[in-house]
């Protein structure tokens, strides 16, 4: 796959602005490149951020519950892992490594999502 197919420069460190625009424990979707991707702030504070689109059915995980491990998605409720992408029923979302830096939301593009 090149990077072409993926919609955004794998491995290319994206700032998305302040951190503020996403309430603690909540999640919002951003765009980088072609891709959606959702970002969410657990209530310790850190940042997470996965693929936008559940593959389930395309649910909008940026509008899912979360705790400080999965985030659920809000169609049907299959939880994600934000270690390592994974559902108990077997589907796997793109995990991005995101952290804040200078106030600002950092996301790192490692993978494609996941369809
Ligand atoms: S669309 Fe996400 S669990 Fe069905």
């Amino acid at each position: 796959m090149t990077d072409k197919d993926v919609g955004h420069d794998v491995g290319t460190v994206y700032r998305l602005g302040a951190v503020e625009q996403i309430p603690a424990g909540e999640g919002r979707a951003f765009i980088i490149g072609a891709e959606q991707v959702a970002v969410f702030r657990l209530r310790d504070g850190t940042l997470r951020a996965t693929q936008a689109r559940c593959p389930h059915a395309g649910g909008p995980l940026a509008d899912g519950q979360m705790d400080l491990t999965a985030i659920v998605c809000p169609l049907h409720a299959r939880a994600f892992s934000f270690t390592d992408g994974r559902c108990p029923e077997g589907e796997v979302i793109a995990v991005h490594p995101a952290h804040e830096e200078d106030g600002e939301i950092v996301v790192e593009m490692i993978a494609a999502p996941v369809r």
